[in-house]
C-alpha cells in the first residue's frame, strides 16, 4: 500500500466516524453574523489553522478548495461568495465527499442565506485538479499538503499555481516542524495521515512554495501545533510542530528573489528628513514601514535603520 492509499483509508475512517480534535489548534472559531456552523461540521474540523481571511473575501472570489473534509471552510468561503459554483471543493475520498455534501445540506437548513449549490463538491485530487488553467481567484487547502512527501508537495503546489488566475492567492494552513522530522517517523504512514510526521521545516516549506513560482508569501499566523514527545515517538529530544498560515501570491518572482513577509518593520533613526533605498522603500524618521525579509536583510546593513522582529503576522494593510 502506498502512503497516499493509507491517507485515503484514514480519511475514509474519519469521514464515517468524526474524530473530534484530530488536527485543530486553539483559536477562536470564526464567528460571522447569520452564520451557523452545524455541529457535525465542527466535529469534523480537520484543519490546523484557518484559510478564511474575511478582509480579503469582499469581492466574491471563485475559490478552489482542495481536500474538503467535513465542508466547514467551504461553507465559510461561501458566506462571502453567495452564488452557484463559487466554491469548488475537490477530494479523492468518496466517503469524505459524501459527508461534506450531507453536512452542507444540514448547513442549508440552519442558514437562510446558504444554498448547497454555492459549493460544488467534486471528485479530484491535489495532483490533478479538475479545473482549467487560470480559472480561480483563490486556491485554499488546510492541513493537507503537509501530508505529502516533498516531491508530491511540489506537484500539488504547481497544480495550485496552474489553476490560479494571475495575481491569485494560494491560502494554506499546515503544520511545520521546528527541526527535521526523523526518518522513522516520516515513514510512518498513519502518523503522516494524522498530520504528525510529514511536516517540513519553515525554510523548506516556504522554499517549496517559491520554487513553484509564487513571488510573494505572507505569513498570517505561526503557533504551536503538537509536541512529539521523546518517549512516545522514540526521539532524542521532544520535537515541537507549529501550525503556519500563509497566503502566497501568483505574481512574478523579482530578479533578486521572492518576498516573504513575516511582520518585520524597518524604522529610520537617522538625522536626515527621510531615507530612500532607491529600491522603492522610503522611510520617514521614527515611522515603521512593513518590509519583506529580503528587504529586512538589505536595510539591516545600515546602522541608522532598526529592523523589528517577525511578528508572524502580515496582511498588507496600510497606515490609516
Ligand atoms: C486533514 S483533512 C483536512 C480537511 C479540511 N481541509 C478541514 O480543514 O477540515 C485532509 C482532507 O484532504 C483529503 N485528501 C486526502 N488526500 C487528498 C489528495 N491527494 N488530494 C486532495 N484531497 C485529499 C482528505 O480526504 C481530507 O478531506
Amino acid at each position: 500500500m502506498t502512503y497516499l492509499e493509507a491517507v485515503a483509508d484514514f480519511y475514509t475512517e474519519v469521514a464515517e466516524t468524526p474524530d473530534v480534535g484530530l488536527c485543530c489548534v486553539q483559536s477562536t472559531p470564526l464567528k460571522l453574523p447569520d452564520l451557523t456552523v452545524p455541529l457535525v461540521m465542527q466535529e469534523m474540523n480537520y484543519g490546523c489553522g484557518t484559510t478564511v481571511h474575511p478582509a480579503e473575501l469582499g469581492e466574491s472570489p471563485t475559490v478552489l478548495y482542495v481536500g474538503v473534509g467535513g465542508g466547514l471552510e467551504a461553507l465559510q468561503f461561501s458566506y462571502f461568495s453567495r452564488r452557484p459554483g463559487a466554491i469548488i471543493a475537490v477530494d479523492p475520498v468518496d466517503s469524505m465527499r459524501e459527508a461534506a455534501v450531507r453536512n452542507l445540506k444540514i448547513a442549508a437548513e440552519e442558514n437562510e442565506w446558504f444554498d448547497p449549490s454555492f459549493v460544488e463538491v467534486k471528485a479530484g485530487d491535489a495532483f490533478a485538479i479538475p479545473m482549467p488553467d487560470e480559472s480561480v481567484d483563490v486556491v485554499a487547502q488546510n492541513c493537507l499538503f503537509n501530508i505529502f512527501e516533498p516531491e508530491d508537495l511540489s506537484k500539488a503546489l504547481s497544480e495550485a499555481y496552474r489553476v490560479l488566475k494571475p495575481g491569485g492567492r494560494l491560502v494554506m494552513s499546515d503544520p511545520i516542524s521546528t527541526r527535521e522530522i526523523p526518518l522513522h517517523l516520516q515513514k510512518d504512514d498513519r502518523l503522516r495521515a494524522l498530520c504528525l510526521s510529514g511536516a517540513l521545516t519553515y525554510d523548506k516549506y516556504t522554499q517549496r512554495i517559491i520554487k513553484s513560482g509564487f513571488g510573494q508569501v505572507e505569513v498570517r499566523a505561526r503557533r504551536p501545533y503538537r509536541l512529539l514527545d521523546q518517549k512516545n515517538y522514540n526521539l532524542d529530544e521532544h520535537l515541537l510542530l507549529e501550525s503556519l498560515d500563509t497566503v502566497s501570491f501568483k505574481v512574478p518572482i523579482a530578479p533578486d528573489g521572492a518576498c516573504v513577509f513575516t511582520g518585520k518593520m524597518a524604522v529610520y533613526a537617522g538625522a536626515e528628513q527621510y531615507f530612500d533605498d532607491n529600491a522603492g522603500h522610503i522611510l520617514q524618521p521614527g515611522v515603521p514601514l512593513a518590509i519583506c525579509d529580503k528587504t529586512a536583510g538589505n536595510l539591516g546593513k545600515f546602522d541608522e535603520i532598526v529592523i523589528t522582529d517577525s511578528t508572524w503576522y502580515y496582511d498588507g494593510g496600510g497606515c490609516c
